[in-house]
């Protein structure tokens, strides 16, 4: 991960969130591993729910295009969202949706066009069972098909994540801690052989 740039952003900014949690963990270990972590609150963007009335009438929020610059300047998204209901959440859902809506403007580009063939991994946390295992696999989709990301094989869902943290905020479990390493080491290796690909020899 040396010298990637590294954008964080979680599905659930809730005070007490197990997933900003994991996401903490996540970035603490990417710093370790050199890389240049920037972290981005979906919630302070205060976008509302999309509406096309909205758009049609006021266009799209401003602060969208602090998603948008994140995301190009990142070389590498790590995403990390609970599930509701077997779903990323709509605070995850709606950032990306009104990023999809953003043309092209001057030298910036559209949101999709920020988006295409980024790598970006996934991680999620949940109390129950299946750690979000579901909403993982949706958000997958989602990404690839509308967005044009290249989502990595690897991907973690920490279970029982109300007991998974000890007082210092790391995992307890020591697998749970592997996996999240080798998540980030997939991304790592998969955004330098993309940055070696694309630059000329
Ligand atoms: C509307 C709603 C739906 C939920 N659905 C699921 C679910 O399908 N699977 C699951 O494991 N947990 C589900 N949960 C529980 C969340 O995993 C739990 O609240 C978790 O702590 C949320 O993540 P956070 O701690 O990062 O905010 C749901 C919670 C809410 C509020």
């Amino acid at each position: 991960m040396e010298d990637l740039r590294l954008l964080v952003i979680t599905g659930s900014e809730r005070t007490g969130s197990l997933n900003r949690r994991l996401a903490d963990v996540a970035s603490r270990e990417a710093s370790r591993m050199a890389a240049h972590v920037q972290r981005l609150n979906l919630r302070d963007l205060q976008l509302p729910v999309y509406d096309g009335d909205l758009e049609a009438a006021s266009g799209v929020p401003a602060t969208t295009l602090q998603l948008l610059d994140a995301v190009e300047v990142a070389d590498a998204l790590l995403l990390v969202t609970p599930e509701y209901n077997g779903w990323p959440t709509p605070l995850m859902i709606n950032a990306f949706d009104w990023l999809s809506r953003l043309r092209a403007q001057g030298e910036r580009p559209a949101g999709l066009a920020a988006t295409a063939n980024k790598p970006v991994a996934l991680l999620s946390a949940s109390p129950g069972p299946l750690g979000g295992l579901r909403a993982m696999n949706y958000l997958r989709q989602y990404l690839q098909m509308a967005f044009a990301m290249i989502v990595v094989p690897q991907q973690f869902a920490l279970v029982r994540a109300g007991e998974a943290f000890d007082a210092a905020g790391a995992l307890k479990d020591e697998r749970a801690a592997a996996s999240v390493r080798n998540v980030l080491a997939s991304l790592g290796a998969l955004a330098a052989a993309l940055r070696a690909a694309r630059s000329p020899h």
